[in-house]
């Protein structure tokens, strides 16, 4: 049974923390897990990764910027994503798709189309089956963040990007209800992580009842 599941939200918002702890639990269950990261999850994304969030790297065009986005995400698909679902594992990844509509349109403002376009070729036709947005406000995130580490180039863009990143996901999530789970972040960790697992248990059972449907 394979499933790919993402995680999604601004700086500070827990999800590195919360994509760890399901990937944890479902290793305990003897079940077939892999943990992946965007951008990175290859070698050529974890080189393309360190580009990215270079802090002296101020001089990349958004464009630039969303294109090399896309090359990671499409070698990390045909590396290693598909191969992975194909053989029946289940794929957390933290950040996707959604981050690149959140960040280089909704917070960079490129034009939706270009997004899109690029998004079909990168994806390669492989979507999330389920999507957690830890939702949180971009004052407590970033100041969340700024707490634990030094700021890599993304992470020191205005309040006002972030904001509009977040409102960008809220956006997304609403268009995409099925596939999302909005919750909000500023709860204990404990707390979101047992919402997480109610959700990814339902979601299991609901696969392998198809399966079981299937095979009758
Ligand atoms: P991370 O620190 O959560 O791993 O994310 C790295 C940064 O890259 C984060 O600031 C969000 C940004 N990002 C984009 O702008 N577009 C994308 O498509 C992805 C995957 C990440």
């Amino acid at each position: 049974m394979s499933l790919f599941i993402t995680f999604e939200g601004i700086e500070g918002c827990g999800k590195t923390t919360q994509a760890r702890l399901l990937y944890e639990y479902l290793t305990k269950t003897k079940r077939l897990v892999v943990l992946t990261e965007e951008p990175g999850g290859t070698e050529i994304g974890i080189k393309l990764r360190k580009l990215l969030l270079d802090k002296d790297q101020q001089n990349i065009h958004p464009l630039t910027e969303l294109f090399l986005y896309n090359a990671v995400r499409v070698q990390h698909v045909m590396e290693k994503l598909k191969p992975l679902i194909r053989e029946g594992y289940i794929v957390i990844c933290d950040r996707f798709m959604d981050s690149t509509f959140a960040y280089q349109g909704y917070g960079r403002g490129i034009d939706m189309d270009i997004i899109k376009r690029l998004d079909e070729i990168a994806r390669q036709g492989l979507k999330p089956d389920i999507t957690f947005l830890l939702d949180i406000e971009p004052e407590v995130g970033l100041r969340r963040h700024s707490s634990i580490k030094e700021l890599d180039r993304l992470e020191r863009e205005s309040l006002e990007f972030h904001r509009a990143v977040r409102t960008g996901y809220l956006e997304i999530a609403a268009q995409e209800a099925e596939r999302f789970r909005i919750i909000k972040a500023e709860k204990p960790i404990e707390e979101i992580h047992a919402l997480i697992l109610k959700e990814v248990e339902k979601q299991i059972s609901k696969v392998e009842g198809q399966r079981s449907d299937a095979e009758e």
